[in-house]
């Protein structure tokens, strides 16, 4: 299935493969709570605001999709044994069709969480049991000079408003929107990216 999608081209086919990995790898477990897809729809649920930025909606929507395509899932040997770096996987795959808007607040959305523990108090305390144990393998809380180099990146407030989101898409039997609501959004963004032509 990664297969075909890495070799998918049209908005069309990129977005149906992307919802596909979703529905069927997606069933595996995100957190206790949750599967992997329905953390995915919590987190683009999360992520609707007045401003309709689908860049914004489909990031969360798409953010963990490294952990789809490594295997990784909780309850699993090896996970949270080693960090397989799941962000950084699923921004390089992504940026074959999407715009940096989509996949620096996928890539920086680990970060965003070290940065969060640093600069807001009882940010870390709420963590949930599985990010307090990433956080860790993660590389723990940024230091102030790794904070301010953070905040300067041009993608820190979305990595940050990704980071918010992800946070609180962990709620068992939340309801959220179908997963095929999102395919007009995927394609929009996808079609907006071949237009620029970056
Ligand atoms: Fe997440």
């Amino acid at each position: 299935m990664l297969k075909d999608l890495l070799r998918a081209d049209s908005p069309d086919d990129v977005a149906l493969g992307l919802l596909r990995l979703l529905a069927t790898e997606g069933i595996r477990h995100h957190e206790e709570s949750v599967t992997q897809l329905e953390h995915a729809l919590q987190s683009a649920r999360e992520s609707e605001t007045d401003t309709g930025d689908d860049a914004e909606v489909i990031a969360a929507l798409l953010h963990d999709v490294g952990h789809l395509v490594t295997g990784e899932e909780v309850g699993a040997d090896d996970f949270l044994a080693r960090d397989l770096h799941h962000e950084e996987i699923g921004a390089r795959v992504l940026s074959a069709w999407f715009p940096p808007e989509v996949t620096e607040p996928i890539r920086l959305h680990v970060l965003a969480k070290r940065y969060l523990c640093t600069v807001e108090p009882g940010y870390r305390e709420r963590l949930s049991d599985v990010s307090e144990q990433s956080l860790v393998l993660q590389g723990g809380p940024l230091t102030d000079e790794e904070c301010r180099r953070f905040e300067a990146g041009p993608f820190a407030r979305r990595a940050v408003f990704l980071r918010r989101a992800d946070d609180r898409a962990k709620v068992r039997g939340r309801r959220t929107r179908e997963l095929s609501e999102y395919l007009p959004a995927i394609v929009a963004v996808l079609e907006e990216r071949k237009r620029r032509g970056s």
